[in-house]
């Protein structure tokens, strides 16, 4: 019997998955009983104090969306926050102004690269490349290979610098008509991003080899502080270029709802009669996966950027949380120097967003770890939101002490 049961198990084929490098990383973190242990791996932010911050526009909106119901939202999800949202990004654009933007509410960042993926995939099944650059976010790669493309890793980074010839030669020999996923500010992991000249060679190629875009929107603000210059390579494209594009936009940083799974997927057509074609499109990738999107979420947004004194605040929440980053950034370089420790670190000021990549080996970050119980991804990518006084000091001196003793 016991034998037939095995056998006819298919669970039994069940692979045994490695864990996540991210989350993975935050549960080893949660299992250390060290009172020293500091989590400098996920990208969330953490106030002074190492703590969550609920951003004060957040905590107005919660107020004002308090017993508003718990009714389902149409597939696409919530029509006010869909049209604050683009417009927050296309504001002024004739994109917007012609009614040529086909959007759909998604689950955070991830949500929506999956649905502009498979929406992809839906209107056009042939086999496809898609390229990403190399390194890229984690998860890039399992996202769109489930979905059925070939990924191709494009050469991005090189001497601790975004390598804009590599990767412009890498584009050009790319197969013509491939989708290309661009970071449109701090790119993670790295966070190097193109300058605007470069920007305008890359898509002069991307237009050249007629390659598809989609921009990974999730950290608009936390580069500069202003979503606007943060969003300029996107305006560039969409504007100026007058391409089609896909743009993914995750509120999960910007206005710290992680955990409410809040974002936007919005293409940006060529011709308004394709419009409605793309959102029945989106509309039947969702209600094959999620069904219908979270509603708390997406009121808590769109009554920050419906509301104009609480998108004032959230305005001041973004420079709050970058300037913070920017601080910590400066301070932590700052201290490598005063050590004297071996390397030149200039590329941790060069760096922008939430991330440094600092350019440890893999032997020097598990020392870190397992020796002074500071996690960050085997990459050496830290999220710098981890950094405050009370810590940033025993950080510094652990690094230092790693690249004098370890190779
Ligand atoms: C990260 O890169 O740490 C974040 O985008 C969190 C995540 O979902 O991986």
């Amino acid at each position: 019997m016991g034998s037939i049961q095995t056998e006819l198990s298919l669970l039994q084929k069940a692979p045994l998955f490695p864990p996540d490098p991210i989350f993975g990383l935050t549960k080893q973190y949660l299992a250390d009983g060290s009172p020293n242990k500091i989590l400098l791996g996920g990208g969330t932010y953490r106030d002074e104090k190492g703590q969550p911050w609920v951003l004060p526009s957040v905590g107005l909106a919660e107020e004002a969306v308090r017993g508003s119901g718990h009714e389902h939202l149409p597939i696409a999800g919530l029509q006010s926050f869909r049209d604050r949202a683009a417009e927050l990004i296309l504001h002024g654009t004739q994109a917007l102004k012609g009614g040529r933007i086909a959007s759909c509410q998604s689950l955070s960042g991830t949500g929506a690269l999956f649905l502009a993926g498979a929406a992809l995939r839906e209107i056009d099944p042939s086999p496809r490349d898609l390229l990403l650059t190399s390194p890229t976010w984690a998860n890039h790669k399992r996202i769109f290979e489930s979905l059925g493309f070939v990924v191709k890793d494009l050469p991005y980074y090189k001497n601790q610098r975004f390598d804009l010839d590599s990767y412009l030669g890498a584009l050009d020999s790319s197969r013509p008509g491939s989708i290309v996923i661009l970071h449109a500010c701090a790119h993670n992991p790295t966070g190097c991003d193109p300058t605007r000249e470069q920007w305008k060679r890359i898509a002069a190629v991307v237009e050249a080899k007629s390659l598809f875009p989609i921009f990974d929107s999730a950290y608009l603000g936390f580069k500069s502080g202003d979503v606007d210059a943060d969003s300029w390579a996107i305006r560039y494209f969409v504007e100026d270029l007058g391409l089609e594009a896909g743009i993914c936009v995750s509120f999960s940083k910007n206005m710290g709802l992680y955990g409410e799974r809040i974002g936007l997927v919005a293409f940006v057509t060529r011709d308004s009669s394709l419009t409605q074609n793309v959102v029945t499109v989106l509309e039947r990738v969702q209600r094959a996966t999620v069904s219908t999107p979270p509603l708390y979420g997406a009121k808590l947004v769109s009554t920050i950027l419906g509301t104009s004194e609480i998108k004032s605040q959230w305005e001041k929440d973004i420079i709050t949380m970058s300037s913070r980053i920017l601080a910590v950034r400066q301070k932590l370089h700052q201290r490598l120097l005063e050590l004297q420790t071996p390397g030149d670190w200039s590329h941790i000021i060069a760096q922008e967003g939430m991330f440094s990549y600092l350019g440890l080996s893999p032997t020097q970050v598990a020392h870190i770890r397992d020796e002074y119980h500071i996690y960050m991804l085997g990459s050496s990518r830290i999220a710098l939101t981890g950094l405050n006084d009370g810590n940033l000091e025993y950080v510094a001196q652990c690094v230092d002490k790693a690249v004098r003793q370890i190779e």
